[in-house]
Order: C-alpha cells, then structure tokens, then sequence
C-alpha cells in the first residue's frame, strides 16, 4: 500500500524558519507530491533547492493555494492574517508559525509532545497555531511534571538567540561583531541598541502592565497549552548575542511535593528531552545542530520551600519548533 502524499505550500519560504522548515521536510522524508516556494514580491524568481531540485519562489496570493494540502505559514503576523482564512477556504490545513492565530479560541495551539489531542479542533478555522519559541521549549519540559505533580507557578528567564527575530537579525549581529573587532562603525538597523557583545533584556514592545509583548506571549500561550488558567507564570525576556539557540532557567512550584531525583526519572523517559547526566551543563552551541530539547536538572532542594526545588537550565534547538 503506498504511503498517502501531500502537496505543500511553504509561506516565508526564504525565511530563517522557511529555510529550516524545508530542509527538515526534505531530512525527515516527509511524503511530499509537490512543494509551492512562497514569499513577497521581493523574492519572486529567486530559486530555492529542495532535494536537489531548484524550485522558483512565487509571489505570494490567494490563488497559490489551489491543490495544496498543507500550507506552512512563516511570514509574519499579517501575512497569515490576510491569507491563512483563504488558504483554509481553499481546503488546505495551514499550520501557521506567526503569533496571529495563537490566542484565537476557535484556533488549537499545538506542540505534538505536550497536547496532540487538540490538533482536532482545527477543523472549525482550518488553522492550527504554533506556540512561541520560547513557550514550546519550556512546556515540552514541564508537561511530564505538570501531569504528575501539578504546577502551581513558574518563574523562567529566557536567554534568546537572535535567530528569533529572523534572518535579518541573524546578519546584524555578525556584522556588528566584524565591524566591532576591525574597529569599523557598526549601527543598529533591527535592534534598538547593539546586539554584539550585548544582551538587551527587553524583546517586543512593552505592554500596559509593565511586561514586553514576548514575556505574556509565554504567559497566556502556557495556559492555553496546559488548559489551566490558574498556572502563576512570571517570565523575563532578554536578547542574547548568540547566533541560534534558545535557553532557560526555569524554576518551579509544583502543588504536590516532588524530588529533582523524581522529576530525572520523568524526563528521562520524554522521548524529545534529552537530560544531561548529573554533572553535564547544556550549551547553545552544542546543541545547534540537533534537533530536541536538552535540559540539566540542578539538584537543588530548598529546605524552607519543600514544593519549590527544581531549577532547569534548558537549551532549545533551533530546528525543534520549526
Ligand atoms: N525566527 C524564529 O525563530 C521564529 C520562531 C517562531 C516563529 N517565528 C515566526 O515566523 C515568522 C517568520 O520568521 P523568520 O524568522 O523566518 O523571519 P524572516 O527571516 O525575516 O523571513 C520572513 C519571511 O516572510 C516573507 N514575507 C514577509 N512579508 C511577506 C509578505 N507580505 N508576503 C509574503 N511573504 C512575506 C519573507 O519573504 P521575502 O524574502 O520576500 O521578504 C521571508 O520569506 C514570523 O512570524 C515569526 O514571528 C519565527
């Protein structure tokens, strides 16, 4: 019996998450009949490889969206605006990257290894919505904790590669790190401030309560995954000068008492979640040319607070939310 084949549409398809997107469909044999190369006029001709085949990007429009079964969307919150509903009418599954989506009630916000079971509600918009970086990284670790013992708050503070904010971020910091060690001028044309040899520990705009945009995208997309609003989550954002690779510290208060050496023996059995040994420490260079989730469990019990005893330092690969 041979094996059911999709034709897939790639949306932002000379994007940093474009790019990694169809490099993982090609790695991951995923069963494609045919593939759709989109993105904005700026790169329409322009020719991408897939499998060894070049295939010439195309303006993006509704009428790209004929025939195709899946549609990856990753060209920002407007793009999938305007086009992710025409795309769905077309009887295509658009699963969308950007931030519009995520919050909509009628819209599942999905990470396969935390909540697979609400891919079914795609149906009523045709859309599914992936989460934040940030918040898929933190939740696939947490999901086996919260299951068994119940989380009552997080405190997480981010350590974000500058892969995040797309490729135009990815060449500002290498060219603000050339033109700083050769004495040259260097300026500032994505970021507010110099990103080389800086961290900026504001990431998205600043909202009325006094945290960024990014820090309650990890607030209310965590409730949502985890289908509990009474999870107390308390986030701070910085931008690192690190080229891909995300990481945490995450700390947790779980409702039931629990041992680091519990929370090892759960992780270790998470498909996705690679634990380092006792005395190993992850690092984003190490892990940016796999594809998972690698986590160190400090084995810090805190006496006075018997619910409070777990602190994870936590490396996100690039390619595992794309
Ligand atoms: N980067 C990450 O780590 C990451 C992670 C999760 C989610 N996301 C989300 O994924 C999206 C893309 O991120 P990125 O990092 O890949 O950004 P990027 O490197 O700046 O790429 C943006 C892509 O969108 C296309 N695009 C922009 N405006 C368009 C339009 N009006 N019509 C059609 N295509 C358009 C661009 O095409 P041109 O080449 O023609 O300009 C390019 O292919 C964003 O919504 C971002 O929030 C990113």
């Amino acid at each position: 019996m041979s094996e059911k084949q999709f034709t897939v549409a790639v949306v932002g398809a000379t994007g940093a998450v474009g790019n990694q997107m169809i490099s993982c469909l090609a790695e991951r044999e995923f069963p494609v009949k045919g593939i759709k190369f989109l993105a904005s006029h700026r790169s329409a001709g322009r020719q991408l490889r897939f499998k060894g085949e070049l295939i010439a990007v195309e303006e993006l429009n509704e009428s790209c969206f004929e025939d195709v079964d899946i549609a990856l969307f990753s060209a920002g919150g407007s793009t999938s605006k305007n086009f992710a509903p025409a795309a769905a009418e077309k009887g295509c599954v658009v699963i969308d990257n950007s931030s519009q989506w995520r919050m909509d009630p009628e819209v599942p916000l999905v990470v396969p290894e935390v909540n697979a079971h609400a891919v079914s509600q795609y149906t009523k918009k045709g859309i599914i919505a992936n989460p934040n970086c940030s918040t898929i990284q933190m939740v696939v670790a947490l999901n086996p904790i919260h299951k068994n013992y119940g989380i009552r708050r997080i405190v997480v503070s981010t350590y974000q590669a500058v892969s995040g904010t797309g490729k135009k971020a990815i060449d500002e910091l290498f060219d603000q790190t050339r033109a700083m060690i050769n004495f040259l001028n260097w300026e500032n044309r994505v970021y507010p401030h110099r990103i080389a040899f800086n961290c900026l520990p504001h990431i998205d705009v600043f909202l009325d309560n006094g945290y960024t945009k990014e820090e309650m995208k990890m607030v209310n997309e965590t409730r949502k995954i985890f289908e509990d609003d009474t999870i107390g989550v308390t986030v701070t954002t910085v931008r690192v000068p690190v080229f891909y690779g995300h990481s945490e510290a995450i700390n947790v208060e779980t409702k039931r008492p629990v041992s680091a050496a519990e929370v090892r023996g759960l992780l270790e059995k998470e498909p996705a979640v690679k634990v380092m040994g006792e005395s190993g420490m992850t690092n984003p260079l190490q892990t940016v040319s796999t594809c998972g989730w690698w986590l160190t469990i400090f084995e810090r019990a805190q006496p006075p607070m018997p619910f409070r005893l777990q602190r994870f330092w936590q490396e996100n690969t690039y390619r595992a939310y794309v």
